[in-house]
């Protein structure tokens, strides 16, 4: 045994307070991003030309100036694809690479321009002269109604008989919701930096949350197959969903440059550019009718979510089917239908954002409560916490039974830190003696389900490779964007061999190491690829088990690695000692490792099943004051209690809770897209599209956790985080909405719209004025 004191446990193994594997670099302007990367030789910059027009026969194109100008060395079309000109997902074949005869958005790609500098390719993009044929354009969700036409099947959750539950309900109440999309606005815009390789080869950078699909996009523009086409990613400079299918299209435009010059290619368009030609937040309408009790509990509920999706189907689908899966929020419906309306549109194609669909859902659950305490005369939150699920009352409009239910204490104790009664009582009173400034108080609850809806999503794998001198190199499926699932997963990694996690290096994802991968999403990245880096490690400590108890001839239960070292009976050694002595009796020190999501099952067809392995908890309370005269305000504070399990880095959650919280009450406040009467996106720069700054933040910002463990069998008893705080922001609606009301002195709901601008409170609070 050692003389020397052993440490009594690792440095950074799970559940510890680690910072982000690249905080300094991201801080300091050192981490390296596509468009950081040393350029290769004979780099070639591409732009992109794009559609003038929203919905139009496209008559003539004649790039014969954009060929001509200086710097281009080449300019592609549709013609110039190879294999299939398309780089719609989940294999849809409604998205062109380059648009043809038709263009159905206004900023569809046309054409890419490659030229020797960005600066030459930008200006020569501008060139083209297109001659188009003007065809009528359907711009958004009112527009689309009378005729509509789908971008995927609609669903219909349905549960009790919700018809006659209505009728005969003794309070009933309709309405409609409008609530915005959102920009995603990562600090990163889309980037791709394609290297020829040999033959059909092709190694492309990428910032995207899904390599396996772009790889998979490659091969099939470029006609070759998945195996020719590697896909890189380190990390990018934000995601939030915008990049989990909206990438496709730069890496396919980057990729077809470079093989058909034979040169390297990089891609990364404006911000301008990037806010035009990429997908966002579906804006939503939801009608709704609920039928509920003298008390304030809901009998029945009849919904329809109809959602703004653009010109394609992209991820439209799961979106709003997603959207119907939180219509409940935390609350039981005895008897509900609930309905998608997937709208196409002359727009961008809408997709992934943040909660993929969630916000809206529950944002009309609260909505439907808020209706019922404004009908009764009574404070939202016990209407709240009359309509939470409970025994006896545990079953989603999707039939899975809510096992894990927690609201009911959650709230229990935010109200109490949160001294909710309080400081009810203390709004009321300022707003008795304020004329024109009003305050108002809001808690929301959170409950959003964890795992893709598309269950064959719910797949992760990983590669461990231990080399002689006992360091570790980690890969695995899932990709980085700030979100800090690679220093999660490398403590993972560390918690198995019991070795500091300075041992373990963290590498690029890249598919030629790990294959078939889902798209980092769905807040499930550490779940899947946190358990497949677990199973990786202990395959690997398995050998070395077998390896020690037969090499020093004592059971295999003597040997433990603890804290650093490796017990073998009474030695103890560094865990690079055992690893060498391994490698020299020919020990196989690499592996990888998997793992699929159990329990779940889900029939679209019949809306029933068990989509989620488990359900993420949350609550907040936000407190705001309204200048009654400009219908400006300022988030004075915000409580959360939010459920992470067992936290795996309470550091890093907790940065995901306050960054999910702000970006949640961001959309539903301040950010505001806005296309003019062609179709043409107006805000597209931070001059035009406000999002949220570190002043916006609230004044006084309390963050905790509820300490409960995960009930399911999750990675360390953890629960994924990435999304779900992303809904606590709506309590920052519902608080303005408070502060609002009173103006009427609550007698009139005051029906709120997202986002609720100061312009939209304003024309708010004199609606209720004349009321
Ligand atoms: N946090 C940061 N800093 N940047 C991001 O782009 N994306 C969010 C969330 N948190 C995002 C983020 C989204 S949309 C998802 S689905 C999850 O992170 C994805 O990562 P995870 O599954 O590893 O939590
Ligand atoms: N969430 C996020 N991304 C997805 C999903 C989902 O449920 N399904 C397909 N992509
Ligand atoms: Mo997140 S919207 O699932 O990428």
């Amino acid at each position: 045994m050692p003389d020397t004191p052993q440490p009594l446990t690792i440095t950074g193994g799970v559940h510890q307070e680690r910072r982000h594997d690249s905080a300094h670099k991201h801080v300091s302007g050192e981490a390296v991003y596509v468009d950081d990367m040393p350029e290769p030789a004979g780099l070639l910059h591409v732009y992109l030309g794009l559609s003038a027009k929203a919905h139009a026969r496209v008559r003539s194109m004649d790039l014969s100036e954009v060929r001509a100008a200086p710097g281009v060395v080449a300019v592609f079309t549709a013609e110039d694809v190879p294999g299939e000109n398309d780089v719609s997902p989940m294999g849809r074949h409604d998205e062109p690479l380059f648009a043809t005869d038709l263009v159905e958005y206004a900023g569809q790609p046309l054409f890419a321009v490659a030229a020797t500098t960005r600066d030459a390719a930008r200006r020569a993009a501008r060139l083209a002269a297109v001659e188009y044929e003007d065809l009528p354009a359907v711009l958004d969700i009112a527009a689309a109604r009378p005729d509509p036409q789908l971008v995927f099947p609609p669903m219909t959750l349905k549960t009790g008989d919700p018809a006659a539950a209505l009728a005969q309900a003794p309070r009933t109440v309709s309405g409609r919701l409008v609530m915005g999309g959102q920009e995603h606005f990562y600090l990163e815009s889309h980037a791709a930096l394609a290297i020829p390789a040999e033959d059909d080869e092709v190694l492309v950078h990428s910032s995207t949350q899904h390599p396996s699909e772009v790889q998979h996009i490659v091969a099939h523009v470029l006609g070759v197959p998945d195996g020719a086409v590697a896909i890189e990613v380190r990390r990018m400079g934000g995601g939030f969903g915008g990049k989990e299918t909206q990438a496709n299209l730069f890496a396919a435009c980057a990729a077809l440059v470079a093989k058909k010059t034979g040169r390297a290619a990089k891609i990364r368009p404006d911000r301008d550019d990037d806010m035009v030609i990429t997908g966002k937040r579906h804006d939503f309408e939801v009608d709704y009718s609920v039928g509920f009790d003298d008390e304030g509990r809901i009998l029945a509920v009849d919904m329809v979510y109809a959602a703004r999706c653009g010109y394609s189907a992209d991820l439209s689908g799961p979106v709003t089917d997603r959207a119907l899966f939180h219509a409940d929020n935390g609350y039981f419906y005895p008897a509900a239908r609930i309905e998608s309306l997937p709208l196409k549109t002359n727009t961008v194609s809408n997709t992934a954002f943040r909660g993929f669909g969630g916000p809206q859902g529950m944002v009309g659950a609260e909505r439907v409560v808020e209706e019922i305490a404004f009908a009764l005369g009574k404070d939202p939150l016990e209407i709240r916490k009359l309509n939470l699920y409970g025994p006896g009352r545990d079953v989603t409009p999707y039939k899975q039974t809510v096992e894990d239910n927690i609201l009911p204490e959650l709230i229990a104790q935010l109200e109490e830190e949160s001294r909710y009664w309080d400081r009810r009582a203390q709004v009321r009173a300022f707003n008795r003696e304020n004329r024109w400034l009003r305050k108002g108080l809001a808690l929301t609850p959170v409950k959003f389900g964890i795992s893709f809806t598309a269950t064959h999503y719910n797949q992760g794998s990983a590669l461990v490779h231990v080399y002689t001198d006992g360091s570790i190199h980690l890969n695995h499926g899932g990709t980085e964007m700030g979100q800090g699932l690679h220093t999660k997963v490398a403590q993972v990694v560390a918690e198995e061999f019991q070795v500091d996690i300075d041992r373990v290096r963290i590498t690029a994802t890249t598919t030629a190491k790990v294959p078939n991968t889902s798209a980092t999403a769905a807040s499930s990245g550490t779940d899947l690829n946190g358990r497949a880096a677990q199973n990786a490690a202990r395959t690997i400590k398995d050998r070395l088990i077998d390896f020690a108890a037969g090499h020093w001839g004592v059971p295999r239960d003597a040997v433990l690695f603890r804290a650093g070292r490796v017990h073998v009976g009474n030695h103890a050694m560094d865990f690079a000692d055992l690893v060498k002595a391994a490698y020299m009796a020919r020990v196989h020190l690499s592996s990888t490792g998997f793992h699929k999501t159990p329990h779940i099952h889900w029939n679209r067809g019949t809306g029933e099943g068990r989509p989620f392995f488990y359900f993420a908890y949350g609550a907040a309370v936000s407190e705001v004051t309204v200048d009654t005269l400009t219908g400006e305000y300022r988030l004075d504070r915000a409580d959360i209690l939010h459920d992470v399990g067992r936290s795996l880095n309470p550091a890093i959650d907790r940065g995901q809770v306050e960054g999910g919280f702000v970006q949640g009450a961001g959309w539903l406040t301040m950010e505001e897209l806005w296309w003019d009467g062609q179709g043409r996106l107006r805000t597209h720069a931070p001059s035009t599209y406000k999002i949220p700054a570190c002043g916006d933040r609230p004044k006084t910002f309390n963050v905790r956790f509820f300490d409960a463990p995960n009930r399911e069998d999750n990675l360390f008893r953890s629960k994924a985080v990435g999304e779900p705080p992303f809904m606590l922001g709506i309590s920052v609606l519902h608080a303005l909405s408070d502060a609002v009301a009173s103006v009427a002195d609550h007698r009139v709901c005051p029906r709120l719209d997202a986002p609720a601008t100061p312009e939209r409170v304003l024309a708010a609070i004199e609606r209720l004025r004349r009321s």
